[in-house]
């Protein structure tokens, strides 16, 4: 449904500066038999004049995103995995985790975080709503709880298991529209020493890119620093580090604690300053981004159009959810792109949502090279190159910041 305030702070001040217009449901990947059901809804990012925080203005029910048959698998990926186990490590060693001290993950998917500090026999909890990859993390042995975390699980684990030194939230936060309702539940759980940790893509990163492919329907939100103190005020905590991560195209990390427990680094003084100078209230920001969008999405096209023009076999690579947005944005069928090739078994010989592009196995794309290859996974850039570069020899195509062709990387 469609928002007439901020999910936040409730203010009537929101701005809805453009629109993606009529878009499926990203990861609603599908047979050709269940087109005429597929769901469409509006795609239109807003932000809120008051506390800076950026939106959607409608989101989906999350029982449709976020179901049994989840097609997000983070395993996938050898790159998350090491971050994850980087990650594990570091709150080990920076915030002293000890065996006994619960570490919480929300969101944590098939693994995680607390699929490391499992490893290490660390106390720990992983929460997830979709029961397929909740399930496939405690067929690993992590402590799993299938359900949506707000303030009634917190008070239900609080009484279960105790305080949480170490919160996790990785690609969650953003995910969760009732974002009071997480906050309370980590104000309810952790420990007057604990750090909550969230990582999400970069409202700044998205703007610096021209990366809108981040905005899609689980994303109903996309931080700032800006919008992250905001929203701690309300809560006995508040930002104390900020870290920015390569992962998801650029995303930051957050370090939460209770107010006044830890010392202001001069990393997030930095940040704050960065983003004060750029100043998330001014409307101006928002319209450039907008303009760089709309440039995008021509220039795409244009290039796609000539090259099909010209008889060239072009491929994705990577069915992201990130690409349902560029391709029914830009109305991208395959009339533009033949074919896209994914190593995720739920997307395989299944039809993009919206524009029906087929999605065929790895060895399909090993066995028909096209003549270019969009690099729709451009998150996973470096490790797609290590595994392609002395098999492929066709062309790249790039759009952030901006559409690029690439004779090899
Ligand atoms: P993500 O951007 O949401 O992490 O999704 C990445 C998608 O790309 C996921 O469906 C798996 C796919 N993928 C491949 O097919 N091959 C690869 O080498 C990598 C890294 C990802
Ligand atoms: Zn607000």
């Amino acid at each position: 449904m469609e928002i007439d305030s901020c999910r936040f702070c409730k203010s009537k001040n929101i701005n809805k500066f453009m629109t993606y217009g009529k878009m499926p449901i990203a990861n609603a990947f599908l047979l050709e038999q269940d087109y005429s059901s597929e769901f469409f809804f509006e795609l239109a990012p807003v932000y809120c004049e008051d506390c800076c925080l950026f939106q959607l203005i409608d989101q989906p029910d999350p029982e449709l995103l976020f179901h049994d048959e989840y097609a997000f698998h983070a395993s996938t990926s050898t790159v998350m995995q090491k971050h994850f186990k980087d990650l594990s490590d570091s709150v080990i060693t920076r915030f002293g985790l000890k065996q006994d001290q619960l570490a919480v993950e929300i969101g944590n998917n098939d693994g995680g975080m607390v699929h490391y500090l499992k490893e290490m026999n660390y106390n720990h909890l992983g929460i997830d709503p979709s029961k397929n990859v909740a399930d496939i993390a405690a067929s690993k042995g992590v402590n799993m709880l299938n359900a949506f975390f707000g303030r009634e699980v917190a008070q239900s684990v609080l009484s279960k298991e105790g305080p949480a030194k170490i919160f996790l939230a990785a690609n969650t936060l953003a995910h969760i529209p009732d974002i009071s309702s997480v906050f309370q539940g980590v104000d309810e759980l952790l420990s007057k020493d604990g750090v909550f940790i969230t990582e999400d893509p970069y409202l700044i990163n998205v703007f610096e890119k021209t990366s809108y492919d981040q905005i899609y329907d689980e994303h109903v939100f996309i931080f700032s620093l800006t919008a992250m103190n905001n929203i701690c005020t309300d809560f006995d905590l508040e930002v104390f580090d900020v870290e920015p991560l390569p992962t998801a195209g650029g995303s930051m990390r957050y370090f939460i604690g209770r107010k006044g427990q830890n010392e202001i680094t001069e990393r997030k003084m930095e940040f704050e300053e960065k983003e004060n100078n750029l100043n998330l209230k001014d409307e101006s920001v928002y319209k450039k981004f907008k303009q760089n969008c709309e440039t995008s999405k021509s220039d795409l096209v244009k290039l796609l159009t000539e090259l099909k023009a010209e008889g060239k076999l072009i491929a994705g690579y990577g069915a992201t959810s990130k690409s349902t947005t560029i391709f029914n944005y830009c109305d991208i069928d395959s009339n533009l792109i033949d074919y896209i090739t994914d190593t995720t078994p739920t997307k395989i010989n299944k039809m993009s949502p919206g524009k029906h592009i087929p999605i065929y196995d790895y060895q399909y794309f090993c066995d028909n090279h096209p003549d270019y290859t969009y690099l729709l996974a451009w998150n996973h850039k470096n490790e797609i190159i290590k595994k392609e570069s002395d098999k492929y020899n066709g062309k790249w195509i790039t759009h952030t910041p901006i559409i690029e062709v690439h004779d090899s990387f």
